[in-house]
């Protein structure tokens, strides 16, 4: 490989910022009925590799999908947006976005990968400034439920937002229509949003997809336990709590939820706050929603973005869509 090295990495989420919002989603989220947090918090070291196992698992074929279709599209999808910029968002190992990154010429491109996890964006940088020599990295610790503050990039080309995996998805029905209008705000007119979408297929797919036979996606959803003991000198006892995948017909998502095995209280000591659990109350940890191509072009034109092209794997129940503007 030739061309410069050129690596930044900037983290807007120092301690403190990190700590304001976790403990207020924690103190919110473990007070209201029914309990329910936010997935941000799964993604430290150990929560990012379990991710990756969760990746190559057969009961979870959404990432697979997708990486079959960038393989088969990702040039035409580099044509089509002519971009030199690729920012994305909650990019974890970037694995998928080289195919991305091939077809747009490495040679001169700017990525932004976005991520909550250090962890994961300092591997995936490492490994990536050593793969692409001619790609401008720009790496950027941060929330992207929160206004995005994206380093300075050429104003002369347009732009590629990507937020691949579905991970659209783990946000509410009703928190999808705001963030895409937010997400909009950063897009310039000639810029475009390559959306990757699990779609609905039979429930019992749905829910083996979130509960598998190996234990991992258990794992990675009691890790959050792991989190908030370490974070918040918390007591949870992960033997307290079973692992849940239950099919929310009405909201269409997936709900990954922690269920007591017994009457129990936990304190949470940086919060100063105890919290009671009945005997089978269940906390909801995660929502993953699944979509239909119509139900989500309606919410995309709901938040000013159009649909440019559509590609699907109908075996899988996968779709990335690229958008512009209205
Ligand atoms: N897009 C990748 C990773 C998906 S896992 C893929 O498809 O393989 C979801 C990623 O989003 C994780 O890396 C996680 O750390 C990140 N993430 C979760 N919540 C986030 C938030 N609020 N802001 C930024 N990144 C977040
Ligand atoms: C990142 N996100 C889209 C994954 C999902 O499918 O909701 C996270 C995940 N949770 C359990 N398994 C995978």
């Amino acid at each position: 490989m030739t061309g410069t090295r050129t690596y930044g990495y900037t983290d807007t989420l120092d301690a403190e910022h990190y700590a304001r919002a976790l403990h207020a989603d924690i103190r919110a989220g473990l007070t209201s009925t029914p309990k329910s947090t936010a997935p941000t918090w799964f993604y430290d070291a150990r929560g990012s590799e379990l991710f990756e196992r969760i990746t190559q698992l057969p009961e979870y074929p959404l990432w697979r999908a997708e990486l079959g279709l960038l393989h088969k599209q990702a040039r035409d999808i580099a044509e089509r947006a002519g971009a030199h910029s690729l920012i994305e968002l909650g990019s974890g190992s970037s694995t998928k976005t080289k195919l991305l990154i091939e077809a747009m010429d490495p040679i001169g491109l700017h990525y932004v990968p976005v991520d909550v996890s250090s962890d994961a964006l300092r591997q995936a940088s490492t490994q990536l400034v050593h793969d692409y020599a001619g790609v401008t990295l720009h790496a950027l610790r941060a929330d992207f439920t929160a206004p995005l503050a994206l380093p300075k990039l050429p104003e002369d080309s347009p732009r590629l937002v990507a937020f691949l995996g579905s991970t659209l998805g783990n946000f509410d029905r009703s928190a999808r229509g705001p963030f895409l209008h937010r997400l909009r705000g950063i897009m310039r007119p000639e810029d475009f949003l390559l959306l990757g979408a699990d779609l609905v297929k039979t429930e019992q797919e749905m829910i083996a997809a979130y509960d598998d036979a190996q234990g991992v996606t258990a794992k990675f959803n009691k890790n959050l336990l792991h989190v908030l003991n370490r974070e918040l000198d918390a007591d949870f006892h992960t033997g307290a709590f079973d692992h849940v995948s239950v099919w929310n017909r009405s909201e269409s998502h997936i709900e990954m939820r922690l269920r007591s095995r017994v009457e129990q209280r936990v304190k949470i000591r940086a919060l100063d706050l105890t919290v009671n659990f009945e005997d089978g109350e269940e906390w909801i940890t995660e929502r993953s929603g699944k979509f239909t191509t119509e139900g989500l072009q309606a919410e995309l034109t709901e938040a000013g973005l159009r649909t440019e092209q559509l590609w699907i794997d109908s075996n899988a129940g996968f779709a990335l869509i690229l958008t512009t503007r209205i």
